[in-house]
């Protein structure tokens, strides 16, 4: 059996000026130095990555972004590349549903900047999930399975020993207090996406990326979810801007 070490990633999103992101840092860090064995990642928007770095650059902390683009540099005004985050960062968060959902990011761009990332040794959270509808109409599986299958195209995974990591975050469980349960959340991990991932890369490699869980997770109902074979840890938005919350999910992953 591989041995994957869990880990907790905290999703701000559009959340916290660099001030606010220091605070939010300085009330975590007692806390999640004495969590062992656990995986911590924080994901503040661009503009406190700098900010953070500095105050976690002596912790095991990691640090990531939550977007990027695929191109290094030239005339695109307003994005951010893989190299200016890699300065910063350990992670990246791809193909989040709102970014899907309200920027249009399609698979194939996901893709392109997945494979961006891995070129500038940044570990992509590739984040799938279904919505609401998709989740009515039985399609679930399919969608996961084609968004993990596309995303993954052409990637050179059989290099690094860590290097991506899945997020499966059903679209209807994001903020929404509707967690999936834990057990249906293992069952599509164990028969679609580490299959998928066998298909590709070889089952070696698909017992060995870790796959975490993301939808109104808390720190009430994180143990379950952790508890399951299949699930390596949470992406956590919401109860991930609580200093409190957020250093008791991290304490529930250390089983
Ligand atoms: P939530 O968000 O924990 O607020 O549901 C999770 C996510 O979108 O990553």
């Amino acid at each position: 059996m591989a041995m994957r070490v869990p880990l907790v990633a905290g999703n701000w999103k559009l959340n916290k000026t660099a001030t606010e992101a220091y605070k939010l840092v300085a009330d975590l860090m007692p806390g999640l130095r004495n969590i062992q064995g656990v995986e911590k990642l924080l994901c503040p928007p661009f503009t406190a990555l700098m900010a953070v770095s500095r105050l976690i650059k002596d912790t095991d902390i990691r640090l990531g972004a939550q977007n990027m683009y695929w191109e290094e540099k030239g005339a695109y005004t307003g994005e951010i590349s893989p190299s200016m985050l890699a300065e910063f960062c350990q992670y990246i968060i791809l193909g989040h549903s709102e970014r899907r959902a309200y920027f249009g990011e399609t698979n194939e761009q996901v893709n392109r900047k997945v494979r961006a990332a891995l070129a500038h040794h940044l570990t992509p959270v590739i984040c799938v999930g279904e919505t609401l509808e998709e989740n009515e109409a039985g399609r679930a599986a399919g969608v996961v399975s084609r968004q993990v299958r596309e995303a993954l195209l052409g990637a050179d995974l059989l290099a690094g020993s860590d290097p991506v990591v899945i997020a499966y975050e059903p679209v209807w469980a994001i903020g929404t207090g509707r967690a999936a349960t834990a057990d249906g959340v293992n069952t599509l991990i164990r028969n679609v996406i580490r299959p998928t991932i066998a298909g590709m890369f070889g089952d070696d490699l698909a017992q060995r990326v870790r796959v975490l869980y993301g939808g109104s997770v808390n720190s009430g109902n994180a143990k379950e979810f952790f508890a399951q074979p299949e699930i390596d840890g949470a992406l956590v938005g919401g109860a991930s801007l609580d200093a409190r919350t957020f250093i008791g999910i991290c304490e529930a992953a250390q089983g």
